[in-house]
């Protein structure tokens, strides 16, 4: 037992000089040194300078190069003592071709896996330009070079070389996008592949979008997009801002349709305020509805979405049902104000004379026939304000005669009431 011990001793004092020799040759102080400087040694260089350079001129160090070459063709060379690439997985071409140098090292580096640069993304950009510097748009993870949190630098199972695939990839950093997928409604588009929408290095477009909204939306959207071609109204905010992911969350929403607010609300988000250009102004229906005494019930207590198409219509104020425009309408046919009589009874525009089908008669006289019946028929909003007002039967204060704000003192009485607007003197009428 001891013998042996001593003999082991005795053996290794006996290599030692030998081996520190030719290691000499090579590695002592001003030749080649600096390569067992460097924090990381490749484990490789143990075994001698020769199990990768043959010396093939006894010039060395006098020469002037040409004195070794590489044991074995530099593609090969590294396969000698490391893994050939597995068949089953996707193969990096750099990988596969043995361009083993162009990221590591064969020495020693001051990096982990003797990698030539601390920075991935530099090594990788000698060969891939990914991030396009005009993009405005920069996913953090790629513009600081840490290519390799994504993807794998030799071989994958996956697509692009990619570690995971998306939507796991992504969610290893977006946690929260993971929670997502307990809302009641995941966007189908969410439950491919994030990529669908993201670029994953950078982007011309906000949020690393691929597309401009609402073009990246109606690239799968596309029969809404042949809609906004013909129809005559297109809800403004769609060519605007945030356009669809102002009322749509892309991702997931507690509601059925992706809505980021439900109901009136957010309809309420942005019609809170009047919205005023040359020719028109868009009432504040926020204010009337939430400070008028009377607000129509349709809106008081359904949706918004009861009369409008959120998007866009054939109908003037992206009205989903036939309603006239302007303060004249041509005839009392119920057909024109289908918006109106799929809740109200189209007796009270029909019957010419009634005890019963409305009470804005003046004994059995229609007084809804009387004014609208005419060639030049007075339209309800005339008269009514639709969203709401201060007056019972949502009379309106004040309607828009051309550019006169037309008052129209209207009092509702016991059984009746009267009304002085600019179109007649006081006149009232009598159940
Ligand atoms: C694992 C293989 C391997 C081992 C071991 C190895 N080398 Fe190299 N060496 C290379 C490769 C590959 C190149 C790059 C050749 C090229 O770029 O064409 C290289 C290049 C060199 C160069 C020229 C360029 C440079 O990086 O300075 C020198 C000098 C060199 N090796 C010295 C050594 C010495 C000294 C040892 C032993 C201490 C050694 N090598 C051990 C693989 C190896
Ligand atoms: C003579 C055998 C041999 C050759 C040839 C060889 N290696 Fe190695 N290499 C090793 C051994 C042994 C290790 C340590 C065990 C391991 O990680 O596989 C190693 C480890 C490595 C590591 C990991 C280092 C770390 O710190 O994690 C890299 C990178 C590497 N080699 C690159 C190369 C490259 C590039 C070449 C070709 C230029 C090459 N090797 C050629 C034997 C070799
Ligand atoms: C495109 C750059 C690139 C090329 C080409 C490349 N590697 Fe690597 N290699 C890396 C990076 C980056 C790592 C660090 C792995 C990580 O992300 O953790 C690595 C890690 C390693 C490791 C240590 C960890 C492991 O996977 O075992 C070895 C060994 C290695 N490479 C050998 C090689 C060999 C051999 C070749 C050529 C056949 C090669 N590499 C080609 C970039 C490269
Ligand atoms: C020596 C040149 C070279 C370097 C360095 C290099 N690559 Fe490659 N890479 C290639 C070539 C060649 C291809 C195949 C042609 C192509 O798709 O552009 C490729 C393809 C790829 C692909 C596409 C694979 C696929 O199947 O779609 C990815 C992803 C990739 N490289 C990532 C990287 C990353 C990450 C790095 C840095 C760690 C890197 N590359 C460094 C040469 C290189
Ligand atoms: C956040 C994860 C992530 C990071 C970080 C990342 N990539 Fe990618 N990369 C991807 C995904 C995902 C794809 C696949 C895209 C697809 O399917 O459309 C991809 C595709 C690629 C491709 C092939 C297709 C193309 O766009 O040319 C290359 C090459 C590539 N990446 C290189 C890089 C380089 C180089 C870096 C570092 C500068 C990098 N990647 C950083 C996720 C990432
Ligand atoms: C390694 C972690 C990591 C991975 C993996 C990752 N990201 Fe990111 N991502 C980040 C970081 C960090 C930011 C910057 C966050 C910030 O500025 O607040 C970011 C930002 C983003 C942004 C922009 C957010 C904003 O507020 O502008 C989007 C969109 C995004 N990532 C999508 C993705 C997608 C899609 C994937 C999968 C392909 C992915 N990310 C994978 C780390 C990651
Ligand atoms: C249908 C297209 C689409 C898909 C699919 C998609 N996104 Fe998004 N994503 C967007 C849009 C658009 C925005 C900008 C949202 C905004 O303006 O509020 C965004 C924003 C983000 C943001 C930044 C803001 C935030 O919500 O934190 C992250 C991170 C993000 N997406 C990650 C992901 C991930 C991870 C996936 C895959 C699981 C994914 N996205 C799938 C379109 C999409
Ligand atoms: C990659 C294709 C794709 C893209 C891009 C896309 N969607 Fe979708 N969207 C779908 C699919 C698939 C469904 C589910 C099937 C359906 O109802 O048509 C869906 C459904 C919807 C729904 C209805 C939700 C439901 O369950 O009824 C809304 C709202 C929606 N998308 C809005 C958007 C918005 C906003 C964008 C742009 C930010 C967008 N989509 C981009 C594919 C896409
Ligand atoms: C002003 C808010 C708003 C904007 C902007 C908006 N939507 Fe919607 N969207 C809605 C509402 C509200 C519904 C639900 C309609 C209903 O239930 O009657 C809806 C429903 C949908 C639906 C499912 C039902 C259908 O009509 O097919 C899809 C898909 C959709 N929107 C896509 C989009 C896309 C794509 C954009 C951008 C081009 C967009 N939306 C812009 C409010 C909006
Ligand atoms: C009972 C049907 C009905 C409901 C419900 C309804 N509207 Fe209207 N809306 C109309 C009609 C009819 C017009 C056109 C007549 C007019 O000029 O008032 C109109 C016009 C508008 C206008 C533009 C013209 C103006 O009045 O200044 C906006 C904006 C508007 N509505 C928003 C809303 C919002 C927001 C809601 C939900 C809070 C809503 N509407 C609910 C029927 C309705
Ligand atoms: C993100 C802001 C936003 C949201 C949310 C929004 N709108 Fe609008 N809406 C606008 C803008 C902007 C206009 C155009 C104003 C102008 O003409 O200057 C507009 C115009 C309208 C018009 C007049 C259409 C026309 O051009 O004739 C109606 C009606 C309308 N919105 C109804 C709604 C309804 C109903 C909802 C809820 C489903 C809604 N809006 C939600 C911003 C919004
Ligand atoms: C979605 C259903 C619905 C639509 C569409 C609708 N209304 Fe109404 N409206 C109601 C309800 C419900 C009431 C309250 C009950 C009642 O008085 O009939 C009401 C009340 C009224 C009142 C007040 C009645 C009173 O005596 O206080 C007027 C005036 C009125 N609506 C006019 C209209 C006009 C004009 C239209 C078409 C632009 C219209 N409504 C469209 C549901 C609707
Ligand atoms: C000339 C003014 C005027 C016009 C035009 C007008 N209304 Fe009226 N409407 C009234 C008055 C006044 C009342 C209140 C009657 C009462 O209860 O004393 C009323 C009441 C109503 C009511 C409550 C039920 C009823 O008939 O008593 C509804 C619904 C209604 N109007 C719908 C409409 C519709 C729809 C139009 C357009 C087709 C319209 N109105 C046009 C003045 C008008």
């Amino acid at each position: 037992m001891k013998l042996q011990i001593i003999l082991v001793i005795l053996l290794t004092i006996i290599a030692y000089p030998l081996k520190a020799q030719s290691e000499q040759n090579c590695l002592s102080a001003g030749c080649h040194d600096t390569f067992m400087k460097a924090k990381n040694i490749h484990p490789a260089l143990e075994d001698g300078c020769e199990s990768c350079h043959d010396q093939i001129s006894q010039n060395h160090p006098k020469g002037k190069g040409n004195e070794f070459k590489l044991t074995e063709d530099k593609s090969e060379l590294c396969f000698d003592c490391h893994d050939e690439p597995d068949e089953k997985l996707m193969t990096h071409e750099a990988f596969a071709g043995g361009e083993c140098i162009s990221c590591h090292s064969p020495h020693s580096s001051n990096n982990p896996s003797l990698l030539k640069s601390g920075n991935v993304g530099e090594l990788c950009a000698k060969c891939h330009d990914v991030i396009n510097k005009e993009n405005m748009v920069k996913h953090g993870p790629a513009v600081s070079g840490q290519c390799n949190v994504c993807h794998e630098p030799h071989q994958s199972a996956n697509t692009a070389l990619l570690k995971e695939e998306p939507p796991q990839l992504c969610f290893n950093c977006h946690e929260s996008n993971k929670e997502m997928l307990k809302l009641p409604t995941v966007h189908g588009a969410y439950e491919g592949s994030c990529t669908e929408c993201h670029n994953p290095h950078d982007s011309k477009y906000e949020f690393l979008v691929k597309e401009a909204i609402p073009n990246l939306c109606l690239e799968c959207h596309d029969d809404m997009g042949e809609e906004f071609k013909s129809a005559k109204v297109v809800h403004k905010i769609i060519n605007q801002d945030k356009s669809c992911t102002s009322c749509h969350s892309p991702h997931a929403s507690k509601t059925e349709t992706l809505l980021l607010k439900e109901g009136k609300d957010l309809c309420f988000s942005c019609h809170n305020k009047e919205y005023k250009d040359e020719d028109r102004t868009l009432a504040n229906i926020y204010k009337i509805v939430t400070e008028s005494k009377y607000p129509h019930e349709a809106v008081a207590d359904g949706d918004c979405t009861d009369c409008h198409f959120p998007h866009s219509s054939n109908n003037f104020y992206l009205l989903n049902s036939k309603f006239p425009f302007g303060n004249y309408v041509k005839g009392a046919d119920p057909k024109n104000f289908s918006l109106c009589f799929e809740c109200h009874e189209s007796d009270a525009l029909k019957l010419e004379k009634t005890t019963s089908a409305t009470n804005f008669r003046n004994g059995n006289i229609n007084l809804h026939y009387l004014h609208i019946s005419k060639n030049k028929g007075r339209n309800c909003t005339l008269c009514h304000n639709i969203h709401g007002s201060n007056n019972p039967h949502i009379i309106a204060d004040k309607v828009q005669f051309g550019k006169w704000q037309m008052p129209l003192n209207y009092k509702a009485t016991e059984n009746g009431g009267s009304c002085a607007p600019g179109c007649h003197g006081k006149l009232k009428y009598t159940r």
